[in-house]
């Protein structure tokens, strides 16, 4: 099988505000080796979930990943902007669990699930609107919001998988599995999200959209890349990754119909449908192979799988608060509308 040679690394994004600045301004350069700079930035002015501390963050983590076009690959690891990338982190974190709020010493990642599963029977927000009322128009721009994640669908949590252990690590690679296409590269989630973007007269790039997004997209990602990136936040990752699956099924169903409401075009429907059949199985296996058995491993992640949970909840939230009050409002939930 012959491939087109592709340009792996997507374009530095553009800097929206001091923090995002003094990143891209750093990349431009190349990495030093023997020395160690110290980047001046002053975060506490920034707001933590802000475009600019969002967007400087992201391209920190961004590095981790694919890095960017004409960067220094040596910036992943330098130990200037990991110190800058860790008080990003911390603003953001600290953010989070102050919105997150306490976590009772009751509460069970058992329960927690249970607690999503169930299905309200009139309930509202982003996914039933976009079911019962909504246009294509506002469909293409959720696609463009989601883009930043699912054309890396199931990398930022693969970050964790060296962190479990027995029947959670099992389980959760065989829930990875699934999203990286069970062998098959046309299969990869990531790959059949592309194939949604064009279908939908998108643009399919990695990154493609960056500049174009809010700071609300930009922290759903940020989020999983945190979690995912460190060894003591697994918990909280694994609880991300369950409330990922969990929430799936019932989400991705209203998607299917919605879009068979719209007409739209076949692998637009086809993405959502894969994830209403993989992810019913995949919740089974998250909630007992993976949680049970790493809380019953180290029952002191029990309440890190709730913050994991719950910081999802936040973030995706946001995300769809921001798109439905734009859309009330008549406008268009990018920073620019699409052509
Ligand atoms: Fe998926
Ligand atoms: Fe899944």
């Amino acid at each position: 099988m012959s491939v087109a040679p592709i340009s792996v690394e997507p374009r530095l994004p553009d800097p929206r505000g001091p923090l995002s600045l003094a990143v891209t301004e750093l990349l431009a350069e190349r990495a030093p080796v023997n020395t160690l700079i110290q980047v001046e930035a002053s975060i506490g002015d920034s707001d933590p979930l802000g475009l600019d501390l969002q967007l400087a963050l992201y391209i920190c983590y961004e590095l981790h990943y694919r890095g960017f076009e004409n960067v220094d690959p040596g910036w992943e690891w330098n130990a200037g902007l990991l110190h800058l990338r860790g008080r990003l982190e911390n603003t953001f974190l600290a953010e989070v669990r102050d919105r997150v709020g306490d976590i009772g010493a009751e509460e069970t990642a058992a329960e927690e699930m249970r607690r999503l599963s169930i299905e309200p029977a009139d309930g509202t927000g982003l996914s039933y609107h976009l079911r019962d009322a909504g246009t294509w128009a506002q469909m293409r721009e959720y696609f463009v919001h989601r883009s930043l994640y699912h054309l890396k669908e199931g990398d930022p949590h693969a970050w964790a998988i060296p962190r479990l252990i027995g029947q959670a690590k099992a389980g959760f690679v065989a829930v990875e599995f699934d999203e990286f296409g069970a062998g098959r590269g046309a299969r990869l989630h990531q790959q059949l999200f592309a194939d949604l973007l064009e279908a939908a007269n998108l643009d399919s790039s990695y990154l493609g959209y960056i500049d174009q997004v809010p700071a609300e997209a930009l922290a759903a990602v940020n989020l999983m890349s945190l979690f995912g990136l460190h060894r003591r936040l697994r918990g909280a990752a694994v609880g991300h990754f369950a409330s990922t699956e969990i929430t799936s099924p019932p989400g991705s169903q209203r998607l299917v119909d919605a879009l068979r409401r719209m007409n739209a075009p076949q692998p637009c429907v086809d993405f959502y449908a894969e994830h209403v059949e993989a992810d019913a199985v995949h919740e089974q296996v998250v909630r007992t192979d993976v949680v049970g058995d790493m809380v019953a491993r180290e029952p002191h992640l029990d309440r890190d799988v709730v913050f994991g949970i719950r910081a999802h909840a936040l973030v995706e939230d946001r995300l769809a608060d921001h798109m439905m009050r734009c859309w009330a409002d008549g406008d268009t939930s990018l920073r620019r509308p699409l052509d």
